[in-house]
């Protein structure tokens, strides 16, 4: 199964995508977090990235097309993956397009996660992330250990307020025009209301998916 998460920053992509990879026993491909590694691993993938992403900017499409076909390509996404993140412009949902057609794989589906951007603010706000495993937490502090993996969590630098509200204008000028590619393009969306607990919001995207 190849599927997109599809959604604003701070809507659950990250915490949902975990649960269904884990669910489904395929892996979660989030181009964020590739692309925070290569900044912790001083890569020129990173270096080149690093402003961007902490301006809450969006990173050029051509980098993205290349680390997303590099993971679709991949023996670990041989029985599918869960994108999360990956498709972030049209360019890239044509990319993505063009690459699963030559690959000869079609996209099962692309779940759009819907929430206020209201309610975003504050859960980014309150998030720390494992550094090492990158699992997001709600209302755990700086320094806590990661319960998965022994890492030691930290708040991301676009979450600060500025950052965050730069990542939402960008959200609804460059990413928002993708829902609409997929519908003109008959695209299989499924919209999931991502407001209400974490295991409502599993439970309405696996409705969304038939599962
Ligand atoms: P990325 O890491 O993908 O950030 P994002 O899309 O902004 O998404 P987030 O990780 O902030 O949020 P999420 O939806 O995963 O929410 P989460 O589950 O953590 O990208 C970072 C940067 O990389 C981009 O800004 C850009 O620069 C670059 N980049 C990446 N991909 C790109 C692309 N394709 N093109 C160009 N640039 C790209 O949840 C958030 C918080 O809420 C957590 O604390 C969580 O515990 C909590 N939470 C989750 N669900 C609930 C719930 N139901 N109720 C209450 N709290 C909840």
């Amino acid at each position: 199964m190849i599927l997109v998460l599809l959604g604003p920053p701070g809507a659950g992509k990250g915490t949902q995508g975990e649960k269904l990879a884990e669910q489904l026993g395929i892996p979660k491909v989030a181009t964020g977090d590739v692309l925070r590694a290569a900044v912790r691993e001083q890569t020129p993938l990173g270096l080149a990235a690093k402003a961007a992403m902490d301006r809450g900017d969006l990173v050029p499409d051509d980098v993205i097309l290349g680390i997303m076909k590099e993971a679709l390509d991949s023996p670990a996404a041989a029985r599918g993956a869960i994108l999360d993140g990956v498709v972030r412009t049209v360019p890239q949902a044509e990319g993505l397009s063009r690459v699963l057609g030559e690959l000869g794989r079609p996209l099962d589906a692309v779940l759009l996660f819907e929430i206020q951007d209201e309610e975003l603010v504050g859960r980014l706000s309150g998030r720390t992330v494992c550094e090492k495993c990158q699992t997001p937490y709600a209302g755990l502090e700086p320094g806590t250990t990661c319960a998965k993996c022994g890492g030691t969590l930290v708040r991301r630098k676009d979450d600060e307020p500025e950052a965050v509200r730069n990542r939402l204008k960008n959200y609804h000028a460059q990413t928002a025009p993708v829902i609409g590619w997929y519908e003109r393009t008959g695209g299989p969306l499924r919209r999931v209301d991502a407001l209400g607990s974490m295991e409502d919001v599993l439970a309405r995207a696996r409705k969304a998916l038939g599962l």
